[in-house]
């Protein structure tokens, strides 16, 4: 059965998505078999998996909404054992749709649980908002949320919102939901601000931040326009260590 880890937070723009297809790329070539889910109308995943986010025709918005079967969405990438269900911009319309719906929390987690035994990890982006689309991907992560940070002013921001969300979605939907880790993303080595506020985070999350932190590397924010993963955008980048230790220290925390 997959692990089901669900990236959130509500704040735009701070390595969700990066993240998410970066340890995905990671996982996949260390054997594992990956599911990328992609839960954000942007289609930010999606399209950096090299994927045309205007053409999918059937994607995650049908999944939830039209009951489609995940297996027949699920979309290969050029990567081996890195698959996704992909988004489009129609899924912006779901978060308002599913107010209506019977157990409209619930929906990612049903549509999902026929297709979790094909796979080791089930990875899910989420869009910045704490919506239905974020609450159906919590409900889901069977073993946990992990929380990006960006090392930036105001990064703290927020965050009591997003444990009050999780902590209700573990009250009423998901009892299994915990905070498996935090990461700190973005990390500017030359800039005093980033030291502090991953010292800040550290005392907040005193468990959960990974040791591992994501340094700013530009060739992180290349590669989604190639659609490549950092892994074959260019392996031996900061980025590319980063996220690959970052792998290796998820896969530890595991054991
Ligand atoms: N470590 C990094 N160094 C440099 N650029 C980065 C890094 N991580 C992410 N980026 C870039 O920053 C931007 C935001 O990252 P990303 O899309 O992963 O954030 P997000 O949280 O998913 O955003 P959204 O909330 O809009 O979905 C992107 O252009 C991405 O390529
Ligand atoms: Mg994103």
């Amino acid at each position: 059965m997959a692990k089901v880890y669900t990236f959130a937070n509500q704040k735009g723009g701070v390595g969700k998505t990066t993240t998410v297809i970066s340890i995905g790329a990671f996982l996949s070539a260390q054997g594992r078999s990956v599911l990328v889910v992609d839960m954000d109308p942007q289609a930010n995943a999606t399209s950096s998996l090299g994927l045309d986010k205007h053409r999918e025709d059937t994607t995650v918005y049908h999944a939830l909404i039209e009951k489609a079967p995940v297996a027949k969405i699920i979309k290969t990438t050029s990567r081996p054992r890195l698959h996704v269900v992909p988004s489009s911009p129609i899924l912006a319309g779901a978060e308002v749709e599913l107010v209506g719906m019977f157990a409209r929390e619930m929906l990612l987690q049903k549509a999902l649980a026929p297709v979790l035994r094909h796979y080791d990890y089930v990875l899910v982006d989420t869009p910045p908002s704490l919506g239905l689309l974020t609450v159906n991907a919590l409900t889901a992560a069977d073993d946990g949320v992990i929380i990006p940070v960006q090392c930036e002013y105001l990064a703290l921001e927020g965050l009591g919102q997003l444990v009050h969300t999780i902590n209700l979605v573990r009250e009423n939907l998901n009892p299994r939901l915990a905070i498996a880790g935090v990461v700190l993303t973005m990390f500017d080595t030359r800039t005093r601000l980033s030291q502090e506020v991953a010292d800040e985070v550290r005392r907040y999350f005193p468990k959960q931040v990974f040791k591992t932190v994501i340094p700013r590397n530009v060739r992180l924010s290349e590669a989604p326009s190639f659609g490549e993963t950092i892994l074959t955008y260019s392996p031996g980048s900061a980025g590319a260590l980063a996220y690959a230790a970052l792998t290796d220290e998820l896969l530890a925390r595991e054991k």
